[in-house]
């Protein structure tokens, strides 16, 4: 059960640390590494101190305690969510049964390993966002990055825990090496593609927490499904901070095209950039990039490895108890993208092994909203220009479109004429310049970018001039 958490202890937590002795000193001897990490690749702009959410509790009511706090001093806790005793395997082969409290040992390589690269996607993005800090639009915007990134270093204590506390010296061992690779690195690169990418300025970080932290919403749920109740309890605690993380990245986008808009607008012309302003074209390039980078994150088409995981009762569906069949679908065919006889299309494959595809459709439907949204602002403007989702095949790296070059519209090219023309999809060094020139830093309470519309709302019922950031 959990219990109220303890904030004497070196590691605030809710799984009672103090009565598990060797657990309590083994994370004990993780955390100075991880605090190393911490100064050496986190966030480099000197702050004395963030007004920042700590998470104390994991009810329904007052989870969250704001104030300001010097960013070392952070209470990274462990939390799972409140266990439920009667909990039933929802999914697979053991549906019915009682969820696990302990790892069976015929599931235990392939449960470490789903931990681990979820794990390792954690400080991932701290490394990728780490220099942001330097040209933030705002103190609310600089408050915002540092929230997300002390919170990413949380969801890595959350899979260090599980991995400490459930898996052995193994576990204590890929502890220590996500604290190893480095998002970019050449020698030890982090595991998923997307998470060595360079988030450079505030456009694509607005797009990653858009983009990518919502996949990391789609991966977290089909985990909180989980058989494996810890598992399942602390992935569900983490979504709630990932709600945030999204809607920084929502309203983010949101203020960019507004801004866009208003330069448009006010100036009678389509291209807002010799305005000080992200043209919408850039914006569109942009969009791009991230979301089919993103896509490429929920893996192959069709896996075996994804089916084996659901029949095992490793890992579910999206809201899998919503769904209205029997939870098992041996005997269910599912169509999913392909390529056939060379063309783009569909294909039959027992569902079991279309769960990929499943789940990137549950989340391309949920990147729609955010674009229906940014297009209502341009609508409200009276502009006739719309963004879009490119097709799912487009700018692919991984799955069924990896070998073929395809347009936004979903038009097969030649090699000749995707080189030719890939300019005008994704973001050319022209574009990326011109970005980057436009992320002149504002640091003065209640002040913005001119780049970037401000929000309409502050953090915790603040208003936007409050002092979010005492800088050092
Ligand atoms: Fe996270
Ligand atoms: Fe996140």
């Amino acid at each position: 059960m959990t219990s109220a958490p303890d904030y004497t202890e070196k590691i605030p937590n809710n799984v009672d640390l103090r009565d598990d002795r060797r657990l309590q000193r083994a994370l004990e001897s993780w955390q100075p590494n991880f605090l190393n990490w911490w100064e050496s690749m986190g966030p480099t702009l000197p702050t004395q101190d963030v007004y920042l959410r700590t998470a104390v509790n994991v009810g329904r009511e007052g989870w969250a305690h704001f104030g300001h706090v010097p960013m070392k001093d952070y209470r990274w806790g462990i939390f799972l969510a409140e266990r439920n005793a009667e909990r039933q395997i929802a999914f697979g082969q053991h549906k019915g049964e009682p969820a696990w409290q302990k790892v069976p040992g015929e599931y235990r390589a392939d449960l470490q390993r789903l931990i681990v690269i979820q794990g390792d996607t954690e400080p991932a993005s701290v490394e990728q966002q780490r220099n942001l800090g330097a040209t933030a639009p705002s103190l609310y915007d600089l408050r915002n990055l540092f929230q997300v990134n002390v919170e990413e270093g949380r969801h890595l204590w959350a899979m260090v825990y599980l991995l400490h506390a459930y898996f052995g010296r193994e576990g204590r061992e890929e502890a220590e090496d996500l604290l190893n690779r480095n998002s970019g690195s050449e020698e030890s690169p982090r595991i998923l593609g997307a998470f060595n990418e360079e988030t450079p300025d505030w456009l694509s970080f607005f797009m990653f927490t858009y983009f990518t932290d919502r996949d990391g919403k789609y991966q977290l749920g089909t985990l909180k499904e989980s058989a494996f109740d810890p598992l399942s309890r602390t992935c569900e605690f983490m979504l709630k901070e990932e709600a945030h993380h999204m809607m920084v990245g929502t309203t983010g986008i949101d203020r960019v095209v507004e801004r866009t808009a208003q330069l448009m607008v006010e100036n009678e012309t389509d291209d807002a950039g010799p305005l000080g302003g992200v043209p919408l074209t850039v914006i569109q390039k942009y969009l791009n990039f991230h979301y089919s980078v993103s896509l490429d994150l929920f893996g192959g088409e069709t896996s075996t490895n994804v089916a084996n995981y659901y029949t095992a009762g490793l890992k579910g569906r999206w809201l899998e108890e919503r769904r209205k069949d029997d939870h098992r679908l041996t005997d269910d065919a599912y169509l999913v993208d392909a390529l056939v006889e060379g063309e783009i299309g569909q294909t039959e494959v027992a569902a079991l092994v279309g769960l990929n595809t499943d789940l990137r459709r549950e989340y391309i439907s949920d990147c729609q909203t955010g674009v229906t949204r940014w297009n209502r602002i341009l609508d409200g403007a009276g502009l006739p220009h719309r963004l879009k989702l490119p097709h799912v095949a487009f700018n692919r790296r991984v799955g069924a479109f990896a070998s073929v070059e395809v347009s936004p519209d979903g038009e097969l090219l030649t090699p000749g004429e995707w080189a030719a023309q890939k300019g005008r999809w994704l973001p050319t060094d022209v574009d990326k310049t011109h970005v980057r020139s436009l992320m002149q830093p504002v640091r003065e309470r209640g002040k913005i970018a001119a780049w970037i519309a401000p929000p309409r709302n502050g953090i915790n019922g603040q208003p936007f001039d409050y002092d979010y950031v005492h800088l050092a």
